[in-house]
Formats: C-alpha cells, sequence, structure tokens
C-alpha cells in the first residue's frame, strides 16, 4: 500500500483510517518519502485550537522551491516545467522547461535581493497571468520573502488596502493586461493605488501589451533590463518550516478583506500529495487548472502542487470566450490536456453557448476532469459529463477554501464513485464534522449542518496577517474545538458530503468570494445614499448575483434613478472591482431591522428569491410595514 498514490477504494479507506488513527506518523510517511529537506523536524505536530495555534514539523529546514524546482533538475531538466498559452492563439505557446524555469526564478530572486528584499519581507504581486506571475511567485519563495498576490482584476483602492495592511515594500506589476479583445492598464491601477501607500519603495514593471506608461523616477523600474543583467543562479534561503510562504487575501463576512497567512512546510506537503492524488497525476501527464493564480487555488494548483510533483502546468492568460466559445476545447486539443480543473460558472458559461463549441475538438486526451469554488447544480455535472469528459473522464468536484489551503472533501478518481452535486468524501487527514445550532455535533448519515474540521491538517492558514484575534473569533469561536467553514453540508446515506453553500454573509459570485459589508461601504458613499443591504439571488450562469436594497436620503423624486444606479455600480467598480457590481438595485423607503437596529438579510434574501410566501413572523421589527413596500416593489 502507498500513502502517496490512492488508486482504488479500498485502498482510500485503508489510507483514510490510518490517516484518522494516527495522522503523525500517516504525515511524517509522506514527509519523509517525497520532498527534500536541509534538516528534519523535531516535532510533527503540535496544536491547541482554543489559542489557535496549529504547528507542523517544527524544527526542519527546506525551501521550497528547492522542491518545486532544483530537485527536479536531474530528472526532468528538459520537461516542460510551465506551458504558457497567451491570450491571443496566434502569438503561439511557449514551453518553459524545468532548467529554464530554475534560470528564470534564480534571476528574478537575485533582483528582488538586489533591490533591498529580504527574508520576511512582503511583496505585492499583481500581474496577469503571464509566466512573469508564477516566477515572481517563486522567486518571493526562493529568499524567504512573503508573496501576497492580488487577483489582476480588483481595483486600485482593493489593491491599496491589501498594500497597506500587510505593508508590502515592494509591488511586481505590468504595463498593462489582454483579456480577450481588451487590454487594461494595470501600471495606471497601481499608480492609482499607490498614491495611498507610503510603505512601497520600488515598483517593477514587466513588458507585456507595450503601451506608454508613467514611470515614476527613484520608484518604478522595468523589469526585463535587471532579469538580463542578474545571475541565473540564486542559493536558496533556508525556511523554517513554520516560516510564512504567502499571504492571500479573502472576503470575510464583515470587515476589511482578511489577509490569510500559509506556513512553508505544511502547505507544500499537503498541496502536492492532494494534487497528486485528486488528479491521478502521471509522469508525462499535461494538467490545466483554469484558474488565476490570484486566487488560492492558482496558487495550489497551478504553482506548488503541480510543481512539487515535477508536472507540467498550464498557465492560460486568455478568456474562455476569445476568439470564440470553443478556446478552452482548442487548448485541450492542442495540448492534449490530460486533467482540467475549472469552476461551475465557467461550466454553465459553456453549456449556455451550445455544444458545437466542442464538437470540433478532440478531447480524447482528457482524463480526470475537475470542479471548484462554489456548489456545482446537477445540470452543469451532467453537461460536463457527458458533453466534455464523454462520460469516461471522473468528475472531482472538489470542496476547499483559501483558509484550508488545499482540496478537503473530494472524489478521488477511479477510486471514488462520483454523484452529481457532491464532493463526496474526506481527503485523507481530514475529519469533518457537522454541526448543529447548539454547538452538538450531528452524528449519524443523512443529516445536515454546519461544517466544520475537528483536527488540524498541514496546510491550514496559521493565522491573519495582523489579526490573531479575528482569526480565532472568525473560525475557532463558533464551535469549541473545531475549525469552523462557514458553509452548511449535508451527509447521505453512505457519507457523502454535498456542501449546501455559505451559512453567513459571504456572498459567491462566479466563484469569488464577496463580503456584504464592503460592498455596502463603497454604495454608502454615494452621497444620496441612506443606507443599504446587499444579498445574493441566484443566477443561471454565476451562481449567485447581488441585489441591492438602497434606500436613499431623499425620496429620490427629481433623481433619475437610472443615473443613480450606474453611479452606484460605477463606485463599486472603483473601490472593489466590476465582480462586485450589482446585477439587481431596488430603491426602497426603508429596509427591515430587529429592535436593536440590525437589517433583517433573511426577509430581504427570500424577497430577491421571490420566496416571500413564509417570511415568518415580522410582527417583532421595529419597522414590520417596509417589508410589504419592498415586497411590492421587488424587481
Ligand atoms: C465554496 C476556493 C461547493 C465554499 C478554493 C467555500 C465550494 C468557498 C466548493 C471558498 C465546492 C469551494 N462545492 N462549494 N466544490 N469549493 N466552495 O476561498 O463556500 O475562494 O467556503 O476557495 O467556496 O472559496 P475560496
Amino acid at each position: 500500500m502507498s500513502n502517496y498514490h490512492i488508486k482504488h477504494l479500498e485502498e482510500y479507506y485503508q489510507v483514510y483510517r490510518k490517516s484518522v488513527r494516527n495522522p503523525e506518523v500517516f504525515w511524517e510517511e509522506i514527509a519523509e518519502e517525497h520532498f527534500m529537506w536541509r534538516k528534519k523536524w523535531n516535532k510533527i505536530l503540535s496544536w491547541d485550537f482554543s489559542k489557535p495555534e496549529v504547528k507542523w514539523f517544527e524544527g526542519a529546514q527546506l525551501n521550497i522551491t528547492e522542491n518545486c524546482i532544483d530537485r527536479h533538475l536531474y530528472t526532468r531538466g528538459d520537461k516542460t516545467a510551465i506551458l504558457f498559452e497567451p491570450n491571443n492563439p496566434s502569438e503561439g505557446a511557449q514551453h518553459i522547461t524545468y532548467k529554464e524555469l530554475h534560470d528564470r526564478v534564480c534571476r528574478f530572486s537575485n533582483v528582488l535581493k538586489a533591490q533591498g528584499i529580504r527574508k520576511g519581507d512582503r511583496v505585492c504581486i499583481y500581474l496577469p497571468m503571464i509566466p512573469e506571475l508564477a516566477v515572481s511567485v517563486l522567486a518571493c519563495a526562493r529568499i524567504g520573502a512573503i508573496h501576497s498576490v492580488v487577483f489582476a482584476g480588483f481595483s486600485a483602492n482593493a489593491l491599496a488596502t491589501r498594500i497597506n495592511d500587510s505593508d508590502c515594500k515592494m509591488v511586481i506589476t505590468s504595463d498593462g493586461s489582454y483579456r480577450g479583445t481588451k487590454t487594461i492598464d494595470l501600471k495606471g491601477i497601481v499608480d492609482d493605488a499607490l498614491d495611498n501607500c507610503s510603505c512601497v519603495e520600488t515598483v517593477l514593471v514587466a513588458k507585456r501589451i507595450h503601451s506608454e506608461v508613467n514611470m515614476k523616477e527613484d520608484r518604478d523600474q522595468w523589469l526585463q533590463p535587471l532579469l538580463d543583467s542578474a545571475s541565473p543562479k540564486c542559493t536558496p534561503e533556508i525556511m523554517d518550516a513554520e516560516d510564512s510562504l504567502f499571504i492571500l487575501y479573502t472576503s470575510g463576512s464583515t470587515g476589511q478583506p482578511k489577509g490569510m497567512v500559509h506556513s512553508t512546510a505544511g502547505y507544500m506537503i499537503y498541496s502536492a500529495y492532494t494534487f497528486k492524488n485528486v488528479f491521478q497525476y502521471k509522469e508525462d501527464d499535461v494538467y490545466w487548472c483554469t484558474a488565476d493564480i490570484g486566487w488560492i487555488t492558482g496558487h495550489s494548483y497551478i504553482v506548488y502542487g503541480p510543481l512539487a510533483n515535477g508536472a507540467t502546468t498550464v498557465m492560460f492568460e486568455g478568456v474562455p470566450s476569445y476568439p470564440d466559445f470553443g478556446r478552452f476545447w482548442d487548448i485541450v486539443e492542442k495540448h492534449k490536456i490530460t486533467q482540467f480543473y475549472t469552476a461551475p460558472t465557467a461550466i454553465r458559461a459553456l453549456a449556455k453557448e451550445g455544444v458545437e463549441h466542442l464538437e470540433k475538438y478532440d478531447l480524447s486526451s482528457l482524463k480526470v476532469l475537475g470542479t471548484v469554488g462554489e456548489p456545482i447544480n446537477e445540470e452543469a455535472w451532467h453537461w460536463y459529463d457527458d458533453n466534455v469528459g464523454k462520460k469516461k473522464a471522473p468528475i472531482v468536484d472538489t470542496w476547499w477554501q483559501t483558509e484550508t489551503g488545499g482540496i478537503m472533501i473530494t472524489p478521488i478518481p477511479f477510486a471514488t464513485p462520483t454523484k452529481p452535486t457532491y464532493a463526496t468524501l474526506p481527503f485523507p487527514g481530514i475529519q469533518p464534522a457537522l454541526m448543529d445550532e447548539n454547538g452538538n455535533e450531528i452524528k449519524g448519515n443523512q443529516v445536515d449542518g454546519r461544517l466544520c474540521i475537528k483536527f488540524p491538517w498541514p496546510s491550514m492558514a496559521r493565522t491573519i496577517w495582523g489579526n490573531h484575534q479575528r482569526y480565532k473569533d472568525t473560525y475557532f469561536s463558533a464551535f469549541e474545538n473545531m475549525y469552523f467553514t462557514g458553509d452548511g453540508a449535508l451527509r447521505d446515506e453512505v457519507g457523502y458530503y454535498r456542501i449546501t453553500g455559505r451559512v453567513d454573509d459571504v456572498i459567491i459570485v462566479s466563484g469569488h468570494n464577496l463580503g456584504t459589508a464592503p460592498i455596502e461601504d463603497a454604495i454608502n458613499e454615494h452621497p444620496a445614499v441612506a443606507e443599504s443591504a446587499i444579498v445574493g439571488f441566484p443566477h443561471e450562469i454565476k451562481g449567485n448575483a447581488l441585489y441591492g436594497y438602497i434606500t436613499l436620503k431623499d425620496t429620490g423624486e427629481g433623481r433619475n434613478q437610472d443615473n443613480v444606479r450606474k453611479e452606484i455600480n460605477q463606485i463599486i467598480t472603483e473601490q472593489i472591482g466590476p465582480i462586485a457590481k450589482l446585477d439587481t438595485i431596488q430603491f426602497t423607503n426603508g429596509l427591515p431591522k430587529t429592535r436593536s437596529g440590525k437589517i433583517m438579510r433573511r426577509i430581504l434574501r427570500k424577497i430577491a428569491h421571490k420566496d416571500a410566501s413564509n417570511l415568518g413572523d415580522i410582527s417583532t421589527l421595529l419597522n414590520p410595514e417596509v417589508v410589504q413596500d419592498i415586497m411590492d416593489n421587488a424587481l
């Protein structure tokens, strides 16, 4: 039996049982056999969820880039590590071998050092999906700098908030980016952000679209000349197992985004081990995850997990609709993709365009299909299974979070029988629990509750940057001695899990987590707005869309309401980004509130869901009269 590569269901259960009975022995075997250490650990695990404090492999020393790059140089130096597929197919793909990746990462590391970046410094990376993004991530890791990648669709304001929160010394960006037929002025966005960030000393700028940009003297530098003159050798910084590897921001139900901090050794082991099994990765596979490296899926399953296994990982710069809706399938055929990992929202968008876009292409190389980011509906699941996998490629519906660092509940292809809309079984080492509202664990099958995890796993986030109390309050206070995920789930008659969705005020739109509070704050900045509340409602393609209930300061008479709607979405775009725009805006005379003044979102959610028949008792509200009015005018 191999713990590291599970091939059938029986083996899964054996490995799983071992991982629960003796987690330390289990993880130690994996750590021993599959990674390169500069020094072994003194202690495998110490943990206390009440603080909360979790440490894996204390005393060990390593560098994750030695594991992701250097150790492959002898065995697969000429193999493609990163296969870059540009926005415009006529530009042609780039194959970056492990040797070339080593050279590029070392040069970049030396540039970072020459610019004064040291171990522990934070570097913000705001780049499109071009090779420099993966290279700069790895260069930070090589010298021990903590990378904070910000998705290059966020606005200047959102970028500034993230740069300031973790006190970044440097920003790495490009002149611009391509998205289908459009270009985006990334450098201009960075310039706007930096008007409000005094911590940033240096901006490195990659050339991508060759646009005219403004270079600020003493701060901004073109990247390429620095790389050209840097040495292609860089000794990796020796890191402790628990040293921070990166920060990645995610939305919370309230307040500012949370900078989730991930550590080095545990994250490496877990992302590598899950990658190997969840995608049944084999040496000659060509693996493609369509996510952006700006999200956790890209960190763990474009960069670290695949490279730690010596895989070929595809980076796609473009969008599924350019030059046409066959683009994904064109790429699958061209590169003979074996594993394809995408989001339900992309599947729904492609399904809507019709099967004629994929019938032209040979998809027979596909062995495993994956989905992530939000619950997948049954229709989308079947469309994916029938048309993309031709019922031969198992679908892994992988449930996990920015906070968990790696996939937590998932089928193992060819081992776990799949079931549409079910993420199925916990991955080895993961101990889920369903909890009721009184804090008791709900045992047995055919039950539903709030999804918690009872025992630490190696890649869990260790804290929220600069706010450990918030980490404790958000994840370890709702249920004693448990990590609370914020999701609801049910367990069926055979113990399979189905994730039913968020139970807090996080709304997942097109797979992007959005907190209601920052959006409401943005809306409230409009001078005519008195107050607002945002809820999610079902959307055919995006999964959820945003419905805003907005009360204006005067009755709105004399104003052009459509203009106000546009202005509100404009403010949201500036403050957060276009992904947070509202689909529906209803102007209201007031919002339903409890006697303590709290907005009753439950009622607003039901109205947005067109399910207002059973609102429950509203007589205890401070202002029950507004409810009827909102219902009468619902959009
Ligand atoms: C949701 C993405 C159902 C869930 C890796 C979770 C899912 C949040 C699934 C985390 C899935 C993710 N089925 N829901 N397979 N995968 N989610 O941090 O609500 O961007 O809490 O991490 O997405 O989103 P995040």
